[in-house]
């Protein structure tokens, strides 16, 4: 079976399309290198031993999409190509609702003409906003608090809908946690661009000396240590989570929606801490004020996924921070250094 994987050279499509390979699924790779190095293609190679055919195509181009899905003879896609940003949404939200919700919608578009039904969907856990319980089950009310956030709400709508007015589609909506660690190869990982928004990848290059310090934003939240509580969960434990939603839904129609967690919260001290000790290095941090924006503490309920698909996380705390360690040392400045 052949899949389409848009976003397959970025950080968590790069590493699913290895899972969809180890599961006998080939995946065509569909991106436009905005947040990607071609050298990714390279590094896939020596991990499986084959070349993946690759399209430099953006989404928002609807004819080239289609062209894609039509030459390439597909049955499914795998929508991973998207803007990122917290931050960068909230000053330009019309590039990120045309690149993620109009590009999408034209992309379903394609897909219907070209009776191609079924779609997987990087959600985010972002969906849920300020929780009002925890754990965090799929049942909780969605909503968001940035055109990012509002981008993944949004699209989770559109297929909720198109399933029902196609009953012959079937999209599922991962949501996942918080996304962490490189392959255990050390030959693919997350490389920002610029200062890291995201706690792992900053924790990182600080170890490495690319950055002088920590800035830990609050020690005040009502959590076991007062710093901030995530759901942390290696990168190739979330990209078999796609292999198995797929598996156990690809002769099925409807919305599906999962939530890709592991169950268990770390503080940001603990973060630090376990990074410290695969790094061997003390890892120098400072107490900052809040971020604005931030909760205090999220993680998941991820009994519907280990239920229907038979799929839960089983890396470790330590195999995210040695993994990440172990890329990071490899390619300090990326793969295109
Ligand atoms: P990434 O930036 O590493 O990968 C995204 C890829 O999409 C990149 O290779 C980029 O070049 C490509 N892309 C972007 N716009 C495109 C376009 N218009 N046409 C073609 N290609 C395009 O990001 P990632 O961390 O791998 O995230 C993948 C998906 O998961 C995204 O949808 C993201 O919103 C979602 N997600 C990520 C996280 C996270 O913390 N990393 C958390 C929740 C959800
Ligand atoms: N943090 C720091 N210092 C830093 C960076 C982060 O203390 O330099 C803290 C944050 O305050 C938070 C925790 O580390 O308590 C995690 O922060 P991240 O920025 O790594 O992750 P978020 O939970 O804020 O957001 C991530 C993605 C979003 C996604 C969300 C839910 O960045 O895109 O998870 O999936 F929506």
């Amino acid at each position: 079976m052949r899949v389409l994987v848009t976003g397959g050279m970025g950080y968590i499509g790069s590493h699913t399309c290895i899972a969809l390979y180890n599961a006998g699924i080939t995946p065509i790779i569909y991106d436009n290198l905005s947040n990607a190095s071609i050298r990714v293609l390279d590094q896939l190679e020596k991990v499986t031993g084959s070349r993946f055919e690759f399209i430099l195509g953006d989404i928002q181009d609807q004819q080239q999409f289609k062209l894609a899905l039509m030459q390439s003879k597909v049955s499914a896609v795998f929508h991973f190509a998207a803007l990122k940003a917290v931050g960068e949404s909230t000053q330009q939200p019309l590039y990120y609702y045309q690149n993620n919700v109009s590009a999408t919608i034209a992309m379903l578009q394609s897909m219907q003409q070209c009776n191609i039904n079924h779609i997987v969907f990087s959600s985010s856990a972002t969906v849920y906003g300020e929780p009002e319980y925890l754990p965090i089950d799929e049942a909780h009310p969605i909503r968001a608090n940035n055109p990012y956030g509002w981008s993944k709400v949004m699209l989770e709508q559109v297929l909720h809908d198109l399933c029902i007015a196609n009953p012959q589609f079937m999209a599922i909506a991962l949501r996942y946690f918080n996304p962490v660690g490189a392959h255990e190869s050390g030959w693919l990982g997350e490389s920002p661009n610029g200062i890291p928004n995201n706690l792992m990848p900053f924790i990182a290059q600080t170890a490495v000396g690319k950055r002088n310090v920590v800035s830990i934003y609050g020690d005040d939240y009502a959590t076991k240590d007062g710093t901030g509580v995530r759901d942390y969960i290696h990168v190739q434990d979330l990209a078999k989570g796609h292999v198995a939603a797929f598996m156990h839904h690809k002769h099925d129609t409807g919305y599906h929606r999962y939530n890709l967690g592991t169950g268990r919260g770390y503080s940001v001290l603990e973060m630090i801490n376990a990074f410290s000790a695969s790094a061997n290095i003390t890892i120098p941090y400072k107490i900052a004020p809040r971020r604005t924006g931030d909760i205090a503490c999220n993680y998941a309920d991820a009994t519907k996924a280990q239920q229907k698909l038979g799929w839960y996380a089983v890396k470790t705390l330590s195999d995210m921070t040695n993994d990440t360690w172990r890329w990071q040392t490899n390619y300090p400045n990326g793969l295109e250094s």
